[in-house]
């Protein structure tokens, strides 16, 4: 298990934006969903699409690839072509900062 990376701080990082930040090989996507945190990994189960930057809404997020779309809370796929969830990683504000880490 990695230790955790350093995101951004909560003025980087507002209602409705996201950023990605990386732990080792594993692209995170972070969002920020009305002031929740939710982290994901940038890689669509369909066929490998970025997901950061494809249109939210709501809780999900579409890849623009294919269309398929995940649940930012839990990676549940909400709609095909994509079947498998993508994987969720935990998020904490500390030091003023926000925090993931990929912890598979
Ligand atoms: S790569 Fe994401 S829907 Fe196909």
């Amino acid at each position: 298990m990695s230790d955790w990376v350093k995101v951004g701080t909560r003025s980087e990082l507002l209602p409705g934006e996201f950023r990605v930040a990386w732990d080792g090989d594993t692209a995170i996507a972070v969002y920020n969903i009305d002031g929740e945190l939710h982290a994901i990994e940038d890689v669509c189960t369909h066929d490998g699409g970025e997901l950061a930057g494809g249109p939210v809404i709501g809780h999900e997020v579409e890849c623009v690839r294919h269309g398929a779309r995940f649940d930012l809370r839990t990676g549940g796929v909400t709609c095909p072509p994509a079947y498998e969830p993508v994987a969720v990683f935990p998020v904490k504000e500390e030091g003023g900062f926000i925090w993931t880490r990929d912890d598979r």
